[in-house]
């Protein structure tokens, strides 16, 4: 394994939840639905303590979380076009429009935090000792959350757009109802929601 790749992984990782909980403090404002406000401050909380276990994580690897690397800056870079273009769409100040955005942003935003903490998990596998036992008890802890963040996300997303067609939604989605924590769940879910219509 290339160790220097693993920190750049867990820099990124780091930089990504801090940017996250910009992300969700941002699309907090933007929501409308009660629901999915709910939701959306459930997950601001566990971000928050994600960026905690991250650190913790590298305190024990002896690693400096402030540390700048160019990867960390470009994640850096699109957490906050996520938030300024979640600004946008509140400054233009069209009723339902934000929120649409908002779910769009969280989901480009969850897509690199799963993404981040499936490679933890494919790292905990091989590494060994210290490493090991550091990244296996952050994994195991955040894991399933990122699970939900991007799986159910998703699902508000796609159904607050059908709602905004004019069309029948299910809300709160079909995801969210069912207790995602797996991409075939996921699928399966969405093939429900004509019936749960
Ligand atoms: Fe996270
Ligand atoms: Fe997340």
């Amino acid at each position: 394994m290339k160790d220097e790749q693993v920190r750049e992984l867990l820099y990124q990782a780091l930089e990504t939840e801090i940017g996250g909980v910009q992300v969700y403090t941002t699309a907090l404002r933007c929501a409308e639905n009660e629901d999915l406000k709910e939701e959306w401050e459930k997950y601001l909380e566990q971000t928050q303590n994600h960026v905690s276990v991250v650190e913790e994580c590298m305190q024990k690897l002896g690693l400096d979380p402030n540390e700048e690397t160019p990867g960390r800056k470009v994640v850096r870079h699109i957490g906050e076009s996520l938030v300024e273009a979640m600004e946008m769409a509140l400054a233009e100040g069209e009723p339902g429009a934000a929120q649409l955005v908002a779910t769009e942003c969280v989901v480009h935003a969850e897509t690199k935090d799963h993404m981040n903490w499936h490679l933890i998990g494919e790292v905990v596998k091989k590494a060994k000792g210290e490493v090991a036992k550091a990244l296996k008890e952050a994994h195991e802890e955040v894991e399933h959350e990122e699970d939900e963040h991007i799986y159910h996300t998703k699902g508000w997303s796609r159904e607050l757009w059908i709602e905004s067609l004019g069309m029948k939604a299910v809300l709160p989605p079909p995801e969210e109802v069912k207790n995602v924590e797996t991409a075939i769940g996921a699928a399966r879910a969405e093939q429900a929601r004509t019936d749960m219509l």
